[in-house]
């Protein structure tokens, strides 16, 4: 540590700033706290790095107007952001995840635009970014996370502007003419290219991004740099129109990082007895089906959930397929519970499970094996086991973490993976059974193929995708988002002149 505390400098090089924790405030039946790890990939992937540097991790805890001393969590200073019930409301619930969540998901859902929601989402911006420039040394590396912190970067670069600034957009960056209803879209797009370097998880989202940037502020963007003329050092996002000859400018990285999950441990653990016990046992408990189908998702409108069950119900109904030979086990963990389209989509999705169970599951079987909630890691690993094919239907999304850990588990180079080209992970996934899940009836023969795919073809598809997922894993991911971060900041130069 550098033992500064001036204004200027705080004591920590490496800051990350994420609205959630890497640590949850788990709360035991006789009423006592305690902070626990997240089972978080970001967690595992920068815990090496936070530790080798100084490392400080602001975020919320993820309850209300409760206060946190920071403190020491297995090397990492965690620092708790307090937020208001009427924050959590506005700020989280309202403006990140009824206006900017749908939005980006190309408004799957309708977006609500209030007004408050977007004072409360620059209120609490600000008091990350507040925190930030107090803790962060003198020229620290800090990398913000996610759609909920967008202006943190501008906020931060305008009163420390001696640190390198990341940003990481964890979702989709929608295409102009969706971004273009958002009421703040200036706003946000200076808030971001107040960062160094801004990663998305495709390429389309950078273009995007770059677009918007383009359309917005008329500056020049040379894939992947962006030219942001400095009127000062600290407000430069400000400015308008192209770099001129003679001005002064910084230059903004905008490209793709896509983000993946420590895939060596979920082999580790899939190779253990325990957890290959338990996935024969699910098997058993299941009936022994001859295929087992899974789904696993957060109770989430863009996960496409709706649209596998129909495709299931329909092959069911159309006598393709029978509860005895196959059985489909759906986890959908409780997510955002308190916002109005959440609790109707949770309620569609049980109607829908409910009918099909009612209409076709017999004493001996079920058609739906349902669960709201979330599972421990092992469990989830030895589901994966013990599925012969994984649904993935997104009818949009980021990346997709869970085609990825089904992958990583799956090292007896068997199952099935059916990816929707609307997740991130089919740019890379590409030997998976790439589906469009808004076309039933591909999507059943999809279904069909992949009960049916022979052995050979199987292992070979695995055998592919497994060999993409180990190499790319989360851990090189954030070598690389960093590395460029690092080469960052020689992008400055004055027009006419080499930058
Ligand atoms: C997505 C977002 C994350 C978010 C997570 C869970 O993966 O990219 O930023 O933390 O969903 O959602 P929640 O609202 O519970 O934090």
């Amino acid at each position: 540590m550098t033992g500064t505390t001036d204004p200027t400098g705080g004591d920590y090089d490496f800051v990350v700033v994420s609205n959630r924790l890497p640590v949850d405030r788990v709360l035991a039946p006789d009423g006592s706290a305690s902070w626990q790890q997240s089972p978080g990939g970001l967690v595992t992937a920068l815990e090496p790095v936070m530790r080798s540097r100084d490392g400080a991790w602001v975020g919320w805890s993820g309850q209300p107007d409760l206060d946190f001393e920071p403190f020491d969590s297995a090397g990492i200073r965690v620092v708790p952001m307090r937020l208001s019930a009427s924050e959590v409301e506005d700020y989280y619930e309202g403006f990140s995840n009824d206006t900017l969540w749908p939005l980006y998901h190309d408004v799957i859902a309708p977006p609500n635009y209030q007004r408050d929601w977007w004072d409360a989402y620059v209120a609490v911006n600000q008091r990350f970014a507040d925190a930030t420039a107090r803790i962060s040394a003198q020229d620290a590396v800090v990398w913000v996370q996610d759609y909920q912190l967008q202006l943190v970067p501008k906020m931060l670069r305008r009163q420390r502007p001696d640190l390198t600034i990341g940003f990481f957009n964890h979702i989709p960056f929608p295409p102009y003419g969706i971004y273009s209803q958002l009421p703040w879209r200036t706003q946000i797009i200076e808030g971001l290219l107040g960062a160094d370097v801004i990663g998305f998880q495709r390429l389309a989202d950078a273009s995007n991004f770059s677009r918007a940037v383009r359309r917005l502020k008329g500056f020049v963007t040379k894939n992947p740099i962006i030219e942001v003329p400095l009127v000062d050092e600290s407000e430069g996002v400000r400015a308008h129109g192209p770099v001129r000859k003679g001005q002064e400018f910084r230059t903004v990285v905008a490209k793709q990082f896509p983000i993946s999950i420590d895939a060596a441990a979920y082999e580790q653990l899939a190779r253990t007895p325990a957890v290959q016990a338990r996935a024969r046992q699910i098997r058993e408990d299941l009936g022994n089906p001859k295929t087992i189908m899974l789904g696993v998702d957060r109770l989430d409108y863009t996960k496409g959930i709706g649209h596998r069950l129909k495709a299931f119900g329909e092959l069911l109904a159309d006598g393709t397929l029978s509860v005895e030979d196959v059985t489909l086990v759906q986890v959908a963990s409780p997510s955002r519970e308190r916002v109005q389209t959440y609790m109707h989509l949770r309620d569609e999705i049980e109607l829908t499970v409910g009918r099909i169970n009612g209409d076709f599951a017999t004493i001996s079987h079920t058609a739906i094996s349902y669960h709201h909630h979330g599972y421990p890691r092992e469990e989830m690993v030895a589901l994966y086991l013990a599925a012969d094919v994984m649904l993935v239907t997104a009818l949009r999304d980021g990346m997709n973490l869970v085609a990825k850990e089904y992958v990583a588990t799956r090292f007896d180079e068997d199952g099935v993976l059916i990816l929707s080209e609307f997740a991130g992970a089919a740019d890379e996934l590409k030997r998976a059974m790439l589906i469009n899940p808004h076309d039933i009836d591909g999507l059943k023969e999809s279904i069909v193929q992949a009960i049916e795919m022979p052995k050979r073809d199987r292992a070979a598809r695995m055998r592919t995708l497994r060999r993409r997922v180990l190499e790319n894993d989360v851990e090189k991911w954030s070598a690389e988002f960093l590395r460029v971060l690092t080469n960052s900041r020689s992008g400055r130069g004055r027009k006419g002149s080499a930058a």
